[in-house]
């Protein structure tokens, strides 16, 4: 068996209760209009009260462990900055409620980007030989973290989960990871994030706030940002695979906002048509984004074997990374939504 990482299996799962622009706009001074010319997002889907973001990483879990025809794995890495708990980790619980037993199983906090860490983190364990099946998620649920009086947030925000199946194999099949490229600018932490409930904020002794303990975001520095680290990323990780922007068949951003990856697509001079994108339903769902746009991408035939595509994904900390691969084929893909009429994709059947 080889050390490259190969994606073996997708899944993701949303939670049911659906919030359109309509229902925002009839709580807070905002309207259906703005946040689509603005974002592109039409509805998001949030959890109800109890449910937590360990149990979409569960579900979604589960469904990559079957669409990879497993129900076993050697480790979990699970990306969220909204885990169960502030204390302890939510990886070793998720692992153990998919019945893997004692495997390594640890939390990754990079925000927005979380996935692509978590993919690169989890690709090191095979290479080390360490595991030869890993569990990778991306989950968050921001809806429990926002200021509900909070336009701005409230309309770009979404919750949910998606996971990958990274098993040993070699670099010249389907779905091995090739290039990567991660990086991180912590001077501009003070763009986005929660200034509350950390070691900082308590070591003044003060109590906190209520406000300091929503996330909060500069939108229009972020989305400059986002759109300069994830183009610079993206044409890192394509040079590093030898390809040239013009081979790559889809880009799988990190969904924050629609004309971002207009943006990023004007900045490669590529056809934003290659742009996987699914945030009108989903919105922004920070570490999920990415993965759920890959089942977006498989469900609707979008992704076919064969395309080569780049993953990228950017937010707090800074930080930001992409990964190309080759396009596997895969066993079925459930699209994300928690019901049982979920439509099912068959990608060997195409
Ligand atoms: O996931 C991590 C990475 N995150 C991102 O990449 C997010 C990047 N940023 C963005 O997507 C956009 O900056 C936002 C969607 C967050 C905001 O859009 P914008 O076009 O940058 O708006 P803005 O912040 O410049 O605000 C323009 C106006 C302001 O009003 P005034 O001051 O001009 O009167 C805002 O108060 O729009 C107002 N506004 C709203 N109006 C209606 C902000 N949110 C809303 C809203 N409805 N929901």
């Amino acid at each position: 068996m080889g050390s490259a990482a190969i994606v073996a299996g997708l899944g993701a799962c949303v939670p049911l209760t659906v919030v359109t622009n309509h229902d925002l706009a009839a709580r807070l001074d905002t309207d259906d209009e703005w946040i689509r010319t603005r974002t592109g997002i039409r509805q998001r889907q949030v959890v109800a009260p109890g449910e937590a973001t360990g149990d979409l990483a569960v579900e979604a879990a589960r469904r990559a462990l079957a669409s990879a025809g497993t129900d076993t794995a050697d480790a979990v890495v699970l990306a969220t900055s909204t885990p169960d708990r502030l204390c302890p980790a939510t990886a070793p619980h998720v692992a153990s409620r998919l019945g893997l037993g004692n495997v390594p199983a640890f939390d990754v906090a990079a925000v927005c980007a979380g996935f692509v860490y978590a993919l690169a983190t989890a690709s090191g364990l095979i290479a080390m030989r360490a595991a030869d099946r890993v569990v990778v998620i991306g989950a968050d649920t921001f809806s429990t973290i926002l200021d509900p009086d909070d336009r701005t947030t409230g309309a770009v925000f979404g919750d949910g989960a998606g996971a990958v199946v990274l098993r040993a194999g070699t670099d010249d099949e389907p779905g091995a990871l090739l290039g990567l490229s991660l990086g991180s600018d912590g001077s501009r932490s003070d763009l986005m994030g929660i200034p509350g409930g950390g070691s900082r904020q308590r070591s003044t002794g003060l109590p906190i706030k209520e406000e300091e303990t929503y996330f909060g975001m500069q939108g229009q520095a972020v989305f400059t940002q986002a759109v300069r680290r994830m183009s610079a990323s993206v044409q890192e990780t394509v040079a590093r695979c030898g390809w040239r922007l013009a081979d790559v068949d889809r880009f799988v951003l990190h969904q924050a906002n629609a004309r971002i990856l207009v943006a990023v697509a004007r900045k490669l001079d590529v056809p934003v048509e290659r742009f996987v994108t699914d945030i009108e339903r989903v919105g922004n769902t920070v570490a999920a984004s990415v993965p759920l746009a890959l089942v977006d991408g498989a469900v609707s035939g979008d992704l076919d074997p064969g395309h080569r595509v780049v993953l990228a994904s950017f937010g707090g900390g800074l930080a930001w990374g992409s990964v190309a691969l080759v396009w596997p084929r895969l066993g079925t893909v459930q699209a994300p939504a928690l019901t049982d009429a979920a439509e099912s994709y068959q990608s060997g059947a195409r």
